[in-house]
């Protein structure tokens, strides 16, 4: 089923906008401190459980009438309807013509979803399948490399989607990686990532996992066949690569070309985003590290937090709430910037992940009619883990001048007990979801004996709002639940904000103009660039530089 452009109501037209309007006049004075002390119940009602997911968002600037006037927003904005449209693969990714159904990636082996009249559900599962007998040949050591030595180092070649997703995913999962394998990553450009992944190890003992739903991404096909030609000068031989390449791509044509036999690829469907990939055999160096099963139970937490989306009225159903609230900050409040604080060393690549899927999707200044917005869309995401950043960027967050949104999440049992090292960490996480919210007073700065000129620096103005997302242990189930909650979050944004969040016509500009660039770089061309002036002298000066080095 093809959905076509229609002019859609503009957004600050809708009676509920215009309520919000009014609504956040009435409330932007309201200190948190007057919310809690009027409201005390409000932690139990602000706050969800899905797919084992705990939610408190009773520390945001929030009241029953602001969540209903947010909900009332998303049935005028058609949510209902956008949210089905997309489970039952409907080409919601307009500007690019096709259906987005990541959630058909993990959909459970009896569920239909047709796309041109075909079943994907089966295509999916024979692909999982496939991708599960690999990963047991390699885990168990019985794929042998070239020169009959097991595989000990597999390295994912890929950017953007085909490399944050993965890595976020093994960092994440570590706990639960087979250790006898060492997993590294090359996404950069930069000959510098590439050395610094091969470095120490044996090329007959590594295999290369080329991730690119394209194919043709510059980056990473640099990359292959810079790993290509380290491979073959290392085993002395082009026949190696059959045994130390696998390719993960929607483009046969390309692998082929590339050298890589087809009964070596794992393809997945132009209907997966590169930023919704993890889940497709974009995921496969995640499989090979935490073994077939870990991988299934990860696909059962997105697909929980998938029906909970699905199927939840909009005021219990946590990624509609978590979107909504980003709507309110964003065009309310005028908050520029989302931090995430993942309180787990686990999660270190969490934001960095997130980055792409909130930026990528709803950084987008015209509705998908194509009609320039007149309100902000996507903030900008950013973060550490806890506790790191407290002693870092933190201050600008309790004491700045900017109002920043704050998700933390934690855990209540961690994967590594050892001693206090736990209940100090979670007593930081909820420490600094308190101290944001309610702050430290003059009068109480004062009652401590401070000295009159110190009070003002030793205020903390409260009020500044967070939601804690608490799980009780990072699982392979819960991890999935977590990035379904953030990518359906997503997806509840852009549709208030009238986007496309599926496509990423912004990343093609810099592509086209690096590839027009690059030859102007080699050696031995002294033609004039013909750019601007400031871009001809860069060009210039590299050369020039570059050339008194050799
Ligand atoms: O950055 C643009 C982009 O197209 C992303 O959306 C995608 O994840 C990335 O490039 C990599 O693309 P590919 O998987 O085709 O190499």
């Amino acid at each position: 089923m093809t959905a076509t452009i229609t002019e859609q109501t503009s957004l600050t037209q809708l009676p509920a906008w215009k309520k919000l309007s009014a609504h956040y006049e009435s409330i932007k004075q309201t200190h948190l401190r007057q919310l809690f002390a009027a409201d005390p119940d409000r932690a139990g009602r602000f706050s969800l459980e899905a797919a084992g997911l705990f939610l408190d968002y009773s520390k945001q600037i929030v009241t029953d009438e602001t969540i209903a006037l947010l909900v009332a927003l998303a049935g005028e904005s058609g949510l209902r309807d956008r949210i089905e449209a997309m489970f039952v693969g409907e080409r919601i990714n307009l500007t690019e013509g096709r259906p987005v159904l990541h959630v058909a990636l993990r959909a459970p082996a009896d569920a239909e979803i047709m796309v041109d009249g075909v079943n994907v559900v089966p295509l999916v599962h024979e692909v999982l399948q496939r991708m599960s007998i690999f990963a047991e040949q390699i885990r168990s050591g019985s794929w042998l490399g070239f020169t009959g030595s097991r595989i000990r180092t597999v390295i994912n070649i890929g950017i953007g989607g085909s490399d944050l997703g993965p890595v976020m995913a093994f960092e994440a999962l570590r706990h639960y990686a087979l250790r006898d394998i060492d997993f590294r990553f090359v996404s950069n450009v930069d000959g510098t990532d590439f050395a610094e992944a091969v470095q120490g190890c044996d090329p007959a003992e590594t295999l290369f996992i080329v991730s690119s739903k394209t194919f043709t991404t510059l980056e990473t096909m640099t990359n292959a066949r810079s790993a290509r030609a380290w491979l073959v000068a290392g085993l002395g031989s082009e026949a190696a690569v059959a045994r130390h390449f696998v390719a993960v791509s929607t483009n046969a044509a390309e692998v082929t070309q590339f050298g890589i036999d087809i009964a070596n690829m794992f393809g997945f469907w132009d209907w997966v985003g590169g930023r919704y990939s993890l889940d497709s055999a974009i995921g496969l160096s995640t499989m090979l590290a935490i073994g077939p099963d870990n991988f299934r139970a990860l696909l059962a937490g997105f697909h929980a937090m998938d029906q909970h989306f699905r199927t939840a009225p909009f005021e219990k159903n946590m990624p509609v709430i978590m979107g909504l609230l980003s709507v309110w900050y964003a065009n309310f409040f005028d908050a520029q910037t989302v931090a995430v604080l993942p309180y787990d060393q686990y999660l270190k690549r969490f934001p960095a992940y997130l980055q792409q899927l909130t930026m990528e999707s709803n950084g987008k200044q015209v509705t998908v009619a194509g009609t320039p917005v007149d309100y902000q869309t996507s903030q900008i995401y950013w973060g550490e883990p806890g506790t790191n950043g407290q002693h870092s960027f933190y201050q600008l967050i309790h004491q700045g001048t900017r109002l920043i949104p704050c998700d933390f999440i934690g855990f209540c049992r961690s994967l590594n007990p050892s001693g206090v090292h736990h209940d100090v960490l979670t007593a930081n996480l909820f420490a600094q979801g308190e101290a944001l919210a309610f702050g430290k007073t003059a009068a109480e700065v004062r009652q401590e004996g401070t000295a009159e000129w110190l009070v003002p620096h030793r205020t903390f103005p409260g009020n500044r709002p967070s939601s804690t997302i608490l799980a009780d242990q990072l699982t392979p189930e819960i991890l999935g639940a977590l990035v379904a909650l953030y990518e359906q979050s997503v997806f509840t944004q852009g549709v208030i904000w009238q986007l496309d969040s599926f496509d990423q016509w912004g990343v093609e500009l810099g592509k086209v103009l690096a590839q027009r660039i690059v030859p102007e770089l080699a050696a031995g061309n002294s033609a004039e660039p013909k750019h601007d002036g400031s871009t001809n002298a860069l060009i210039r000066r590299y050369r020039d530089r570059k050339r008194e080095g050799v």
